[in-house]
Parts: C-alpha cells; structure tokens; sequence
C-alpha cells in the first residue's frame, strides 16, 4: 500500500529518541525514505553517540522501510551541509526538513549562565536556520534548474515559545525566534516551491517525563495513551507529503489527539492622536486600551 509519503525523501533531526524518533518511524511507515540525524547528546546537550541514530535506522528497515543514519551536529556549518548531502547522495533528491533536534537547560533568569543562554539558543535556533538553509540552497538551485520542487520544512517550536515558560528563558526565546523564522521562510521561500511550518508538540520523552511526570504518565488500564510522541508525527506526515499543498507560514499546536491552529499576534485597541503624546498622555491611552483589550494567557509555571 503506497503511504502519503512514497517516494518523498526526509531529513528528521534529534530522530534518535522522543519525538524525532516517532516522526522518523512515521515517516518511514508512510513511505518516505528517511535520514535519521541524532547527535546523540545527554539530555543537557553534553557527549555524543552514534547509537540512538542507528537504532531508529535499523527499527525502520526492521519494518521494511528504507532510512540512512546521520550522526552530525546540526548546530554547524558541515553538520547541516552534509545532513543535505546525505539526502541527495543516498536517495538523489530531498523532498522535506523536520527541524526537531534539541536539548534544555533550566534556569531561573538570575542564575542563567551565559554558556547554558547561548547552548539553548544554539541547538533550537541555530539548529533551525542551518539546516533550513542548507536545505533551501539546494531547493533554489533545483528551482533556477527548472526542477521546482515540491518541498516541505517542519519547524519545532514550544508552547514555551509561544507563551514563555518560567525557568525556560533560553529555551523560550529560542523557541519563540523559531516562529519568526518560520514566518520569514515561508514568505522568502514559497518562490522555490517550498513550504514551511512550526509546530508546538507536547509528549511524553526524556525532555518531559520526569518534570510533568503527572500529566505525561501512561494509562496502565489500556486507555489512550495521550501523551505518547507518536500522537503527534500523524499531523508532521502530513505536513511533510506533497497532500499539505497551500499551507504555509501556520503554526500548530499538537498533542495527545488534538490538533489546534495557532493564530498569532493580531492588533488589539489602538488609539491615534495624529501627533506626538506626551509620556503622560500615552501612559494615560494605554492604561485606557488595555482595559479594552484581551487579557494576555498566562505563561507556563507563572504564580
Ligand atoms: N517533549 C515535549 O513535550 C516537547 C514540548 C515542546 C517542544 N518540544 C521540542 O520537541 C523537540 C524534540 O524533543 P524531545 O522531547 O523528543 O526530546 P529528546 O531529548 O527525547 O530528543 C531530542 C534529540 O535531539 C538530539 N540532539 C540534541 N542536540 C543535537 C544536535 N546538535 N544535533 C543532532 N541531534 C541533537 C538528542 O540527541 C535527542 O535524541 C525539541 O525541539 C523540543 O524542544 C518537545
């Protein structure tokens, strides 16, 4: 039975545990051939193993699909490149990018060390733009070629990214600079026949299973496992075949069996006085439009 995905070639990162790891299968299960990148890294980033890479590699030929392992460190220049490049030189084309690869290290802002800011910052947003880009050169150069691909990006963003999460600074402003780059991708690349997403996962991993312990359990009486990763690669298929075609720039949340549409910043009450305020005079409008405006959703862990 050919899947949405036959014939479609996939680059996955962080694809060695959790939620990559479900994508990845998922993928596979639908017919794409997959490159399954994984540095390998502890859950703070540090160390590296070819391990949970081949794993997934040899879980999918197990089940008659077809994946190559990728072991780089996608935070660098030859990590991104060659991940492209292990696309195109074992399947011969690359048909879509689930940016995913991440780890976390939690801090309260005042003891936020400035290598734990730029480690975050670099494994989620870093690790985003390298591999888009990378993925994107070669997109427009089969573009200018006459070959305007049918391509896809899934991007990983949080709910942390989209609300703020206390403890989570870096995490949160990495993940809320994804959804930019999101945005400015698909509108800068929908040119080249490329599409590009983000998506706000939330699941039971390594990342997740021990702080919200409660909530990421799974039922022992056989009901729905809600929080199983594997909830949330059905709406990252998708996204990934040519069937998403005409959905760009859309940010989803997704978990358990729920799909939701993010709907970003809109304007709110505004007032226009046609000439400079005075600092008292703005103070005095805006205190007057927030009372007219909706109020913000909390952050995550906010007292
Ligand atoms: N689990 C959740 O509920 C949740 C919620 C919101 C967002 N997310 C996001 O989903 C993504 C996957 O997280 P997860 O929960 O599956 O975590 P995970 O720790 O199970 O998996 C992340 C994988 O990324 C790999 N990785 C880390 N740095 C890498 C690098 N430089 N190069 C290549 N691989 C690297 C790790 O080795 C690991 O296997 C992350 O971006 C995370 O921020 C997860």
């Amino acid at each position: 039975m050919p899947g949405i995905c036959t014939g479609r070639v996939v680059a996955v990162t962080g694809a060695g545990r959790g939620l990559g790891r479900a994508h990845a299968l998922a993928l596979a299960a639908e017919g794409a051939q997959v490159v399954v990148n994984d540095l390998g890294v502890a859950a703070d980033g540090a160390g590296a193993s070819s391990g949970p890479a081949q794993h997934v590699v040899d879980a999918i030929r197990a089940r008659g699909g077809r994946a190559v392992r990728h072991t780089g460190d996608i935070t660098t220049t030859e990590g991104a490149a060659s991940l492209v490049a292990t696309a195109l030189d074992t399947y011969g084309r690359l048909d879509a990018l689930v940016n995913n690869a991440g780890f976390l290290r939690d801090r309260m802002l005042v003891n936020l060390d400035e290598d734990d800011w730029d480690a975050v910052v670099r494994v989620h947003l870093t690790g985003h733009f390298l591999p888009l880009r990378h993925a994107a050169a070669h997109w427009r150069a089969e573009a200018k070629a006459g070959r305007t691909p049918d391509a896809r990006v899934v991007n990983t963003s949080s709910g942390a990214g989209l609300l703020g999460s206390v403890g989570q600074g870096n995490y949160s402003a990495a993940k809320a600079g994804i959804l930019g780059l999101t945005l400015v991708a698909a509108a800068e690349l929908a040119r080249y026949g490329v599409q590009v997403n983000a998506l706000a996962p939330a699941a039971r991993t390594r990342m997740t299973e021990r702080t919200f312990a409660g909530t990421m359990a799974a039922p022992t009486d056989g009901t729905f496992d809600a929080m199983a990763p594997e909830n949330v690669s059905p709406l990252v298929v998708w996204l990934c075949a040519a069937a998403s075609a005409g959905v760009t720039g859309r940010v989803f949340e997704a978990e358990a069996g729920r799909i939701t549409v993010m709907e970003g910043w809109h304007p709110g009450p505004s007032a226009d006085k046609g000439a400079r305020w005075t600092p008292a005079e703005a103070g005095e409008t805006a205190r007057e439009l927030l009372a007219g405006a909706r109020p913000p959703q909390p952050v995550y862990g906010a007292p």
